[in-house]
């Protein structure tokens, strides 16, 4: 996988998403030209306790490939304990969380917590390649908080430590999703790991072609994770290639927009059945429709519904079929 993104101009990946990446989300996106994706980071004492439950966020689609499973634990230890379980579903990469800011993952020492132990973070990228030759890649942020920031550091104790790949989400935990990305530290990791060899994803803000752009060209990264940027709206992977190869591109038509929504439906649907599928694809579906003239009374209906035929009327609609 490291060769292959190598080989790529300038790979556009889905970022990992909890509650959204999963495989009929991975299928839409790919679709579109994503050129892989991260599960939704997934326990790693879930998978060392062979949880069905946990297992079952690595499902993949038909012919899925270049998919990184991204794990979060506190330590080194259930990243071992998990690794028979994780590399029998042979994945592509493995990625360690290192910037989730949820309290609940946060206070057990996972996710955002490593920021503060880079030491740790970069025992479990130890633990994975004493096990194994897939490339392992680690996902930070910029910090703690304003008055720690540390992810260059951060990025040379888990590069020394064998990941090869990394992804910076450039903000600190203390800021979750909200305020600016910096664009600045995009461009010093890049300028501080060149001629590593190692494979820099930025993440955070980006939200149209031009933000793509603009921290390839601008900051020096190697690709991109699209992330609430993707959500509704997979065709920004199309867009993104598209305004990479001739600095244009074409939006979506409203129509489009309608059939991948149920496209998506659909896929889901086969994924859990009809019941957990209308419901868990609401705010997704309302995310497609997001813009469209008469969107809110679309969005009323799919409050409702609770079938594919009630959820296609409520869409289709919205294009006069
Ligand atoms: C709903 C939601 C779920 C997320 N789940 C994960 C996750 O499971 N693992 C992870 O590393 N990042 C997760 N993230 C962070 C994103 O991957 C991404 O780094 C972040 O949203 C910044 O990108 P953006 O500003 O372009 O959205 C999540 C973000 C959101 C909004």
């Amino acid at each position: 996988m490291l060769y292959y993104l190598h080989m790529q101009e300038h790979p556009l990946f889905l970022a990992p998403l909890a509650g959204y990446t999963d495989k009929a989300f991975r299928q839409i996106a790919h679709s579109f030209g994503a050129d892989g994706s991260v599960t939704e980071m997934v326990s790693a004492e879930g998978l060392a306790r062979d949880s069905a439950k946990t297992k079952a966020l690595l499902d993949r689609y038909p012919g899925e490939e270049n998919l990184i499973v991204q794990i979060f634990a506190p330590s080194e230890d259930p990243v071992a304990r998990c690794l028979d379980t994780l590399l029998a579903f042979n994945p592509s990469m493995i990625d360690i969380n290192c910037g989730c800011p949820v309290p609940k993952v946060v206070k057990t020492g996972a996710g955002s917590a490593l920021m503060k132990d880079p030491a740790a973070a970069a025992r479990m990228v130890r633990t994975i390649k004493e096990r194994t030759d897939i490339p392992v890649s680690v996902k930070f942020r910029l910090g703690w908080d304003s008055s720690s920031i540390n992810y260059i550091a951060f990025a040379d104790a888990v590069y020394e430590a064998g990941a090869s790949v990394l992804t910076l989400h450039a903000r600190t935990r203390a800021q979750g999703y909200a305020g600016q990305a910096d664009r600045e530290a995009f461009r010093q990791l890049a300028s501080h790991m060149e001629g590593s060899g190692a494979f820099l994803f930025a993440s955070g803000d980006i939200f149209t072609p031009e933000d793509a752009g603009a921290v390839i060209d601008g900051c020096g990264m190697d690709g991109v994770m699209f992330a609430r940027g993707a959500i509704g709206n997979p065709f920004i992977f199309r867009m993104a290639k598209e305004y990479m190869a001739s600095g244009s591109y074409a939006l979506p038509s409203a129509e489009e927009k309608v059939m991948t929504a149920l496209s998506h439906l659909r896929l889901a649907i086969d994924a859990y059945g009809e019941a957990v599928a209308c419901r868990e694809m609401r705010k997704q579906l309302m995310a497609y429709i997001k813009g469209i003239e008469g969107a809110s009374r679309a969005k009323a209906s799919l409050t409702q519904a609770c079938t594919e035929e009630e959820c296609r009327s409520a869409l289709l609609a919205l294009i006069g079929k």
